[in-house]
């Protein structure tokens, strides 16, 4: 199979390349959500569109050379001074490379890794390069080049049928009970409110900082006032609706919070993101109260949803003790790998 490797510059491609493009994600995209609906096109190029300071997003693509369909892509994600994770991240470049299973030959992926390779020689600080994913084919790539596995976790769905809504009130009772005796007060917003953005932020940080993982060499960048609401617009611009849940001690200080994401193009699906409880206020059933509040104020608000998407940690012990009490069952396995951006090099060479 001949090929050529194309640059992918979503803001300058015209409507065949992107549609080219669509046609590929929605065959790869197919092969892991069988039954899922497709993510339509219209908010697939919202999505490639928004961009996050700090962050460089570079895309290329195999366009075969017999019949102009793309069959494999590389993307590649490099962070610059901007980010607010530069000092502590630098180092890292996440690289993605995905061929379609009826053209996947290690020549195509390793022309994407060395067009990788290329552009990120312009990088000096970048030494190693991360990558996650949940297909064998793209494990076996890294695991040929010697790449260590960083971690493993997997993607878990719990359907809305399946929940066992005695055990959520029971878990909402329970927090109740907390929330009298001890003053916590529970609060929800959308758009952060001004006066709290600061204190929330700080917060948000030091929770994801909680997030086992692994063996990646890797600090979640601070989240601050000015990440927090370019998510916010960059949500707001690709229709997502971003809803958060979190508690608040007597003291004042911000103890737990829980995340969700929903989007009307998707309708089948909630996805649940980040939940975290500071490591001084948990094991008093903080955990399971964000939780069991947010599957009920799902169901209020997006009750045609199928199921609740989350991603895990294996190695996460009291996140998957709730999670699945609640019912999430694994769907998907991912994989992640590390390797020295030396070491890349002295394996292609
Ligand atoms: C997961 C997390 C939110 C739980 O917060 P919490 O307020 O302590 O949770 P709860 O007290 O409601 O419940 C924790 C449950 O996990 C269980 N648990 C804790 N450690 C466990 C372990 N090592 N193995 C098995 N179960 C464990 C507890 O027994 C408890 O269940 P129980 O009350 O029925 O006995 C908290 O550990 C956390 O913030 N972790 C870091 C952030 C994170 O990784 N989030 C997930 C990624 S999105």
């Amino acid at each position: 199979m001949s090929f050529e490797i194309i640059d992918l510059i979503p803001k300058e491609a015209d409507e065949e390349l992107l549609e080219s493009y669509f046609d590929y994600a929605e065959i790869l995209f197919r092969e892991t959500y069988p039954t899922d609906p497709l993510v339509p096109r219209d908010l697939h190029l919202k999505l490639l569109l928004v961009s996050k300071t700090g962050e460089i997003k570079i895309r290329k693509l195999a366009r075969s050379s017999e019949t102009g369909e793309i069959i494999g892509r590389l993307y590649l994600l490099i962070i610059t001074e901007e980010n607010t994770g530069f000092k502590e991240n630098k180092h890292s470049a996440e690289i993605y490379i995905s061929i379609l299973k009826e053209h996947n030959n290690e020549s195509i992926s390793q022309v994407l890794l060395k067009e990788a390779i290329q552009e990120i020689k312009q990088y000096e600080y970048v030494t190693t390069a991360d990558s996650c994913g949940y297909m064998e084919r793209e494990w076996k790539f890294w695991e040929g080049l010697g790449a260590k596995l960083a971690l493993e976790g997997a993607q878990n769905r719990l359907y809305m049928k399946d929940i066992d809504w005695r055990m959520i009130e029971e878990w909402r009772q329970q927090g109740h009970e907390l929330a009298e005796k001890e003053h916590v007060d529970l609060f929800t917003f959308e758009k952060c409110p001004e006066e709290i953005i600061k204190e929330y932020s700080t917060t948000y940080t030091e929770i994801m900082r909680l997030v086992p993982f692994g063996e990646f060499d890797y600090i979640p960048e601070p989240t601050t006032p000015f990440t927090s609401r370019e998510a916010e617009d960059n949500f707001k611009k690709t229709g997502y609706e971003w809803h958060t849940l979190a508690t608040r001690e007597k003291n004042g200080e911000i103890s737990g919070l829980t995340e969700i994401l929903y989007s009307k193009s998707r309708p089948h699906k909630v996805d649940q993101d980040l939940t975290g409880v500071k490591d001084e206020y948990r094991g008093r059933g903080l955990g399971k109260w964000l939780k069991a509040e947010m599957m009920v104020f799902i169901k209020q608000h997006f009750p045609e949803i199928e199921f609740i998407f989350t991603g895990n940690a294996d190695m996460n012990a009291p996140m998957i003790s709730i999670n699945d009490r609640m019912g999430f069952k694994r769907f998907l396995t991912e994989k992640c790998y590390t390797i020295k951006f030396e070491k890349l090099e002295e394996q292609l060479s």
